[in-house]
C-alpha cells in the first residue's frame, strides 16, 4: 500500500478541496459535469466557497511528496441556504474525496475518522452529510456509524454522534 498521512486542512488548500467537491459531485461517471459547471452550480458552491471561514474545519491526505491525495472537510450552513445533508443550524455537513489514482487504499475512511475526530475536538455533537445511495460509499459512511435521518427518492441525509 502506498504511505500518505494526513493534516489539517488550511486556507491554502482551497483548490485540494474544490477539486475533492468536483470528485464528489460527479461520482457517478455517466452523469459527470464538467468541473467549471460544477463549480458554479451555487448548491455545490458553497461546500468551498470562502474557504477557510471561521467554524469551517477538515484534513488533507497526502502522499510521501506533500501532494495531496484526498480530503474531508466540513461547513456549517444556515437553514436558509442549507447544504443538501442539513440537519440543524450547529451540525458540520461533511464532504469527502479521494483523487482517483488513490483509490481503495484506505484514505477515505482514515479521512472520516480524522474528520469525526477534529469535530469531537471542537466540541461539536453530530455531524452530517448527503450521499446517494447507488454510490458504495455509503457503505462507508454506514461502517463509520452514520445513519440515515432523511431520505429522498435518491439520496439520504445521514448523521453520526462524535462524542
Ligand atoms: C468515496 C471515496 C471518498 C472513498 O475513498 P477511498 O479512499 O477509495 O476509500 P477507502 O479505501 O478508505 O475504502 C473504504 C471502503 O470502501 C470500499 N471500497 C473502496 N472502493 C470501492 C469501490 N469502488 N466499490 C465498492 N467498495 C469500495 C473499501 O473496500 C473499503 O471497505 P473495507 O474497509 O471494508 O475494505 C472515494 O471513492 C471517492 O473519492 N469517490 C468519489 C467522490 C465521492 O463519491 N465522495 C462521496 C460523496 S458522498
Amino acid at each position: 500500500m502506498n504511505a500518505f498521512r494526513i493534516r489539517p486542512a488550511t486556507g491554502e488548500d482551497a483548490r485540494v478541496l474544490a477539486d475533492m467537491l468536483v470528485e464528489a459531485a460527479n461520482w457517478d461517471p455517466a452523469r459527470a459535469r464538467s468541473r467549471v459547471t460544477v463549480l458554479e452550480d451555487p448548491a455545490v458552491r458553497h461546500y468551498v466557497a470562502g474557504w477557510q471561514r471561521p467554524g469551517d474545519f477538515g484534513c488533507v491526505a497526502e502522499d510521501a511528496r506533500g501532494v495531496a491525495v484526498g480530503a474531508c472537510w466540513a461547513r456549517l450552513f444556515p437553514a436558509n441556504a442549507p447544504g443538501y445533508g442539513f440537519v440543524a443550524a450547529g451540525v458540520p455537513e461533511l464532504t469527502l474525496g479521494v483523487y482517483p489514482q488513490w483509490r481503495a487504499q484506505g484514505a477515505g475512511r482514515a479521512l472520516l475518522r480524522e474528520l469525526a475526530r477534529e469535530a469531537a475536538a471542537r466540541g461539536h455533537a453530530r455531524l452530517s452529510l448527503s450521499v446517494q445511495r447507488a454510490n458504495f460509499a455509503q457503505r462507508l459512511y454506514i461502517s463509520e456509524g452514520y445513519v440515515t435521518v432523511a431520505s429522498s427518492e435518491t439520496a439520504d441525509t445521514m448523521v453520526r454522534t462524535v462524542r
